[in-house]
């Protein structure tokens, strides 16, 4: 089944308003009406309302980094689904290695807030991915797919459409070491059959898997070329207009 290719930019704890302002209108005029995929950008949360404003017109999404399962109250410092979704989010990226690893997120919670996102209407990019020492134990696959079935625990196959995981191994993130083409096939290719014995053949041919860690402009055609890479979580590389433009070129 033909897979629609989606490429993100995830900002993380960068740009200024200005800066993400000058990102957001370059990349709209760079790259704002290509139709052959999807292509969003996550910046910081307080930079969302002016890059949506910014962005509008053309065909990039935007995305928030991080939400917080709960409706609303007294959760000082973070932001719910919905207010995600009122300042014009199509998407909402969970399960990142810097939350799991920096903030201590646990798959379970993980999960609780992609339930939220979904019951909200958002879109999800599920983030997994090993550690350096999880790889060199072995573990790769075994700590990829207890991420995939907590993470996505009680996710129903309608919902998945609503889904994107993003194999990002943690080693690979930010180091300027990308996994090989055949080192990021193997995990996705894994990932697919997990999500067949998880829900059916159908949600594991239509669920998109991108790739992250250190997708540059030199590595993306080959990595996208992969049967079971469905596009890129791009971090460094998204926050040049030039980068992320000539990523997204390597996967038309
Ligand atoms: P990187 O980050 O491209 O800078 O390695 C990827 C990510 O964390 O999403």
């Amino acid at each position: 089944m033909a897979r629609r290719k989606f490429i993100a930019g995830n900002w993380k704890m960068n740009t200024t308003q200005s800066g993400a302002l000058a990102l957001a209108e370059g990349l709209k005029d760079a790259i704002g009406g290509i139709d052959a995929m999807d292509l969003a950008v996550i910046p910081p949360s307080v930079y969302i309302p002016a890059v949506v404003e910014a962005v509008k017109g053309s065909r990039i999404a935007v995305g928030a980094q991080n939400m917080y399962f709960e409706e609303s109250g007294a959760f000082t410092g973070e932001i719910s689904a919905a207010m995600v979704q009122d300042v014009g989010c199509k998407y909402v990226l969970l399960g990142h290695s810097e939350r799991r690893h920096v903030f201590g997120e646990t798959d379970e919670l993980i999960n609780r807030k992609v339930k939220k996102a979904l019951a909200s209407g958002l879109d999800v990019i599920f983030a997994v991915g090993e550690l350096l020492d999880e790889r060199e134990a072995d573990k790769t696959l075994e700590v990829n797919e207890r991420q995939v079935r907590l993470g996505l625990a009680d996710v129903s196959a309608e919902e998945m459409a609503r889904v994107t995981v993003a194999y990002e191994p943690v080693w690979a993130i930010g180091t300027g070491k990308t996994a090989s083409p055949a080192q990021a096939q193997e995990v996705h290719a894994m990932i697919r059959k997990l999500l067949g014995d998880l829900y059916d053949a159908k949600v594991a041919g239509a669920t998109r898997i991108q790739y992250g860690g250190s997708v540059k402009p030199d590595n993306a055609a080959e990595l996208l070329s992969q049967p079971d890479i469905d596009g890129a979580l791009v971090g460094g590389a998204s926050l040049k207009v030039n980068d992320f433009t000539a990523i997204v070129k390597a996967g038309l």
